[in-house]
């Protein structure tokens, strides 16, 4: 008889998660892979600094824009004029620092895009890391608006673009009654306000809440990595100039409300959004955005969550060393008061909250020490999940099994892969949550105590801790520079570490072992020879420099086919008032307080303005447009663009504001020639109380 079916598997949440957890982690192995060979040692990979070169390419962005801004004017003329002084008068510095701006404005968002890919590739954003993931997302909302606005002050095509798309952007939130877009249709509605309004932004107002909004996302990490090393700062700078040099930055042309550029050098970078805007709704693209930042701010909170206990700290052992908290990547540990009555001055106190339970604290802890055998193996901190004396058991309990003379433990890491795989009759692998989590008395003990004749650590990625801190910690510990230091007894040829490279993890820890086997001595990381080390950095930063500059104006975004014109169709109209005004009698006046005593009532509410535009007797628009405000009672703002092809129309805009069934209050029909390119708005003008065409 068959027995019950097993159930069919299923692809829950958690799983698909950790499936684009992997799938990520594989599509940025190539780039890790190919820089990790170009910038040796590992801890220079630039890929390790994605958050620090993040902040020195803003430095360069401010010291450029600095040098603009002393030159900039802002006026409808004067912005556009003193860029294309910059530009071409002043190319051999103004010119430069502009491209320097331009591009490492650019370059910032593709380290920017990889920091949070790689951050959430490698799931470092839950936990205690919520903070840093959520403080971030406030972070995308001012660096693009800072780019955007930048374009904007240019005042050439692609910053009339940007106006008009800004603005289209801006009318659908519901705190303009007014249309912005129409701010920017025509020369006479331009006004030099607006560029000092946008100056101040760009200058002064984005840039202040972005230091602040970068001190927020950093302050609670113990000792933020905020500069690159000084080699990645070199050669960041180097290839934007190189950039600079290579393919100046220059105007498209000045900005014309009277024509429709066909297409613009478009900066993928800060105007990937504005496309949409052509296909879709401008509800839609704002849903779009805040629906992504939403998911990110919920990102930490999804499953698959890990419970793991945070760190404890045991009085009984404690000392009030300080230690654990110095090293603790993430803050989690103050001194406090001793609050057990004993002479010292201070105790450990864990936050859960910033806990990550990495146990880098155990392994600062000088109280950790596996010799104890009298006393029970408590240390002043421990992890509840993974205790120091089970450790300690499943150390002997491993290298007992071990034969031979050449008897290897290897710890691993909760990043390391295949640790298992490793294990032979003279290999033994033990996982740790992170290196540093091992204190050093450890590697002491099994050594001395010939539970191995070697110890290889083969942690996460070489400059890419899981944990921040966990291998400097490790090595500093090993190499007696930092407390718990290793003692001197201990024979160095005797460790070996072995920051794992993923992509070729398991080949290459055999291959370490088989050498440090034959030596059990320390292997020497193989590094390419000086030159080539430095031929495959230049090709590397002008790969960069390349990318920056090509997606800064390539491809092309095409705004208007050819032999098509565009017609804008612009005006706010107050419709008439639902029911007319009428003459209180003197019963109703009675019947209200003296100070309500108007004799006239005019209710608020409006009639919605319904209006029709056709070219060549084809209708494209017909609609009712509703009065603004929360009481109906503001005037009804049209704005609506239409592409039309190029040749001499007739055009017919119809407007009734009087609630009539059929028919128009007012009307314009015209015989208009449009030019290819051309850009032609249709106004209400309000004084003689008919329509223009501009
Ligand atoms: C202006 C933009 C940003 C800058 C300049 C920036 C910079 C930094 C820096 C310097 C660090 C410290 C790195 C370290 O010392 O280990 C950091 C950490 C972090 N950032 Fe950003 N960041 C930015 C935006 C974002 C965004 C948008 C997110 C995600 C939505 C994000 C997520 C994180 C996370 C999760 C950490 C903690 C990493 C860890 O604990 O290992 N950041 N960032
Ligand atoms: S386990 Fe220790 S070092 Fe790690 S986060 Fe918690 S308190 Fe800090
Ligand atoms: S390292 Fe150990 S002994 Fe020192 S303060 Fe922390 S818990 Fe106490």
């Amino acid at each position: 008889m068959a027995g019950p079916a097993a159930p069919a598997p299923r692809l829950n949440g958690c799983a698909l998660l950790a499936l684009l957890h992997k799938f990520l982690r594989l599509a940025l192995e190539p780039l890790r892979f190919v820089l990790a060979r170009s910038f040796p040692p590992a801890a220079l990979n630039p890929l390790h600094h994605l958050g620090a070169l993040t902040i020195f390419f803003f430095w360069i962005v401010l010291v450029s824009g600095i040098w603009l801004f002393i030159f900039f004017r802002t006026s409808v003329d004067g912005a556009w004029e003193s860029v294309e002084y910059l530009t071409h008068q002043q190319w051999y510095l103004g010119g430069v620092m502009r491209s320097l701006h331009r591009y490492a404005s650019d370059a910032a968002i593709i380290t920017l895009a990889l920091h949070i890919l790689k951050e959430f590739a490698h799931d470092r954003y839950r936990g205690a890391r919520w903070f840093n993931w959520v403080t971030g997302v406030p972070l995308l909302w001012l660096v693009f608006p800072l780019g955007i606005t930048g374009y904007w002050l240019v005042w050439d095509q692609l910053a009339h673009y940007v106006a008009i798309t800004s603005a289209e952007l801006l009318d659908r939130l519901p705190i303009f009654t007014d249309s912005m877009a129409r701010n920017f249709l025509t020369v006479e509605a331009l006004s030099d306000r607006f560029f000092t309004l946008m100056a101040f932004l760009h200058l002064i107002g984005l840039p202040l809440f972005l230091v602040f909004g970068i001190w927020l996302h950093v302050f609670r990490l113990n000792g933020p990595q905020i500069n690159p090393p000084r080699v990645l700062m070199a050669g960041s700078l180097l290839a934007m100039l190189l950039a600079s040099l290579v393919y100046p930055a220059v105007s498209q042309g000045k900005a014309d409300p009277a024509q429709v550029p066909e297409a613009l050098a478009f900066d993928w970078y800060y105007l990937l959004v504005y496309p949409l805007m052509q296909a879709w709704p401008a509800g839609a693209v704002w849903a779009l955005l805040l629906g992504i930042s939403l998911l990110l701010c919920l990102a930490p909170w999804l499953p698959p969550g890990r419970d793991r206990r945070s760190a404890q700290v045991d009085l009984g052992n404690c000392n009030g060393c300080e230690r654990c908290a110095v090293d603790c990547p993430f803050g989690a540990i103050t001194m406090e008061p001793r609050s057990d009555g004993t002479a010292y001055a201070s105790e450990a106190v864990v936050d859960p909250t910033l806990c990550l339970a990495c146990g880098i604290c155990v392994g600062a802890c000088p109280t950790a020490t596996p010799f104890r055998t009298r006393t029970a193996l408590v240390p002043g901190i421990d992890l509840p999940d993974q205790p120091l004396a089970g450790l300690r058991e499943e150390i002997r309990e491993r290298a007992e099994r071990l034969a031979g003379t050449q008897r290897v433990l290897v710890f691993g890491c909760a990043g390391s892969r295949g640790l298992r795989r490793l294990e032979d009759h003279q290999t033994a692998a033990v996982r740790l949550e992170c290196m540093a989590q091992l204190p050093p008395a450890f590697v002491d003990w099994v050594l001395s105590r010939g539970l191995a004749d070697g110890i290889v650590l083969a942690g996460c990625r070489a400059g890419d801790c899981q944990y921040r801190f966990g291998m400097r910690w490790t090595r500093q510990r090993l190499e007696r520079e930092r407390d718990p230091r290793l003692r001197k007894r201990v024979p160095g040829e005797r460790i070996a570490l072995a920051w794992s490279d993923r992509w070729q993890a398991h080949t290459d820890l055999r291959r370490l072992l088989a050498d440090f086997r034959r030596s059990l001595g320390s292997p020497a990381a193989a590094s390419p020879a000086a030159g080539r080390r430095r031929l495959a950095q230049a090709a590397a930063w002008g790969a960069f420099a390349a990318v920056v500059a090509a997606l800064s104006v390539w491809p092309p975004y095409r705004l208007l086919e050819p032999g098509q014109a565009m017609v804008s169709l612009t005006f706010s109209r107050a419709g008439q008032r639902v029911h007319e005004c009428r003459r209180l009698s003197q019963e109703e006046l009675q019947r209200l307080a003296p100070n309500m005593r108007n004799p006239i009532d005019c209710p608020r509410e409006r009639l919605p303005v319904w209006v029709e535009f056709r070219v060549d007797g084809e209708t494209l628009h017909r609609r009712a447009h509703p009065p603004s405000g929360i009481w109906k009672d503001g005037e009804s703002t049209v704005y609506r663009r239409f592409e039309v092809p190029a040749g001499s129309h007739e055009l017919f805009i119809g407007m009734r504001d009087s609630g009539r069934a059929q028919g128009f209050d007012f009307e314009l029909r015209q015989q208009v020639p449009l030019a290819s390119g051309q850009h032609l708005v249709a106004e209400f003008d309000h004084v003689d109380q008919r329509f223009v065409f501009r």
